[in-house]
């Protein structure tokens, strides 16, 4: 692995690393590995807080590939280590250097909130602890910040809202506005979406935007009526996502103005939004009723092993899982092999309950952004917003 006080950051990665510019100091060089023991894994999720409810299907679908598997790889015993991040960046850096320097993780996996991966991204880069990102979009992860040792296997925040604004021009909406919380999923889903939209023949005319994690949204609400919109697109996730389609309906603006977005508006939330999230229209690289072994499967022993329902969130992780396995198989579980580990992840092909995919140049998975339509509690697929959809990666230069 290579040792942090050797390895340089370019310029543009502490521009954009600001929130985790302390990491470099405030870690030690990485202790040496306990080879042949069991291998620690660094799970770092939110465990409470507006997204906890990710967090944990994201936990339990990661163990429950690993049960698959007799609990090891790379013929090695894999030790978990949760941590509650509680999606706050403030606390980033501090838990990341739990896990990497007190718990001494040898991998790690995590998280789900943009701001808060950026201190993953970091250790990852700095110090060449593997990272597999089971949820986060941040774009730079996997665009300027990209790492050999950095990989995703859930979206760039980009994807999904891309699928969902072209979709929405080719239906012939001219004018939507851009509703969501004020941090980087949410603006960079904003500008996936107006991407995808102009594409399609269209225009956001609006950004109508909240602080992280708050849910006072009928400033934002009262504004939409007289913005003669014809569609209003929308990032939130977990809790908030569940209050805002609520709200959204209350305010009797869901038969006026059509409410859509990237996925995680309804994936996960349904039973909890109940009539109001009816007809809902979303963008997502999984769905309910994709019809593939794998997905069948693994929806039914997920549900036998966490008494729920598996969401695309449990897929991430279960699929965080694959691809570990997948690297510490090449390696025979020799962690300190970076070359060869990485080689065989980035050159995975992953038998993901989404439909297998691979991974872009820049470790970001290519995949189909389904087209979906809540009905009666699922995110019924109805259609392939974009195929074969992979994030740009612009500015990623592999060192
Ligand atoms: C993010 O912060 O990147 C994020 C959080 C929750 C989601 C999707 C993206 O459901």
């Amino acid at each position: 692995m290579r040792d942090s006080a050797n390895t340089p950051v370019p310029r543009r990665g502490l521009v954009a690393l600001a929130g985790a510019a302390v990491l470099a100091e405030a870690l030690p060089p990485r202790p040496a590995l306990a080879q042949g023991g069991p291998l620690r894994v660094g799970l770092m999720l939110p465990f409470s807080g507006t997204f906890a409810a990710l967090g944990e299907n994201i936990a339990a679908a990661f163990e429950m590939h690993l049960a698959e598997r007799g609990g090891r790889m790379g013929g090695r015993p894999v030790q978990i280590i949760r941590l509650d991040d509680e999606s706050n960046p403030a606390n980033a850096v501090q838990n990341v250097n739990r896990l990497v320097s007190r718990d001494r993780a040898e991998a790690l996996v995590g998280t789900v909130h943009s701001g808060v991966v950026m201190a993953l991204v970091q250790a990852a880069r700095e110090r060449g602890v593997p990272l597999i990102i089971p949820n986060a979009g941040n774009v730079a992860a996997t665009r300027e910040l990209c790492s050999p040792t950095v990989f995703r296997t859930s979206f760039s925040n980009w994807q999904p809202a891309y699928g969902m604004g072209l979709a929405l021009g080719k239906q012939g909406a001219k004018r939507a506005a851009w509703v969501t919380w004020d941090y980087a999923a949410g603006n960079e889903a904003g500008e996936g979406f107006r991407q995808g939209l102009a594409a399609g023949g269209g225009e956001v005319v609006r950004e109508l935007k909240l602080p992280f994690p708050e849910t006072n949204f009928q400033p934002l609400l009262a504004q939409i009526p007289g913005l003669s919109l014809d569609a209003v697109g929308s990032f939130f996730a977990g809790g908030g996502a569940v209050q805002f389609v609520r709200e959204y309906a209350a305010a009797g603006l869901k038969e006026r103005v059509p409410l859509c977005g990237s996925g995680f508006l309804t994936e996960g939330t349904l039973q909890a939004q109940g009539a109001a999230a009816e007809g809902i229209r979303t963008a997502l690289h999984y769905g309910d009723g994709l019809d593939n072994p794998k997905n069948t499967a693994f929806r039914r022993a997920f549900r036998e092993r966490a008494n729920r329902d598996a969401d695309v969130y449990a897929v991430q992780g279960y699929d965080a899982a694959q691809l570990l396995g997948i690297g510490l198989d090449a390696v025979r579980g020799d962690i300190s092999a970076e070359k060869e580990l990485t080689r065989a992840m980035r050159g995975a092909r992953v038998d993901s309950p989404r439909g297998a995919f691979t991974l872009s140049p820049s470790h970001n998975p290519v995949q189909n952004i389904y087209l979906r339509e809540a009905r009666s509690g699922e995110n019924r697929v109805v259609g392939v917003a974009a195929e074969a959809l992979a994030d740009p990666g612009t500015g990623c230069r592999m060192s």
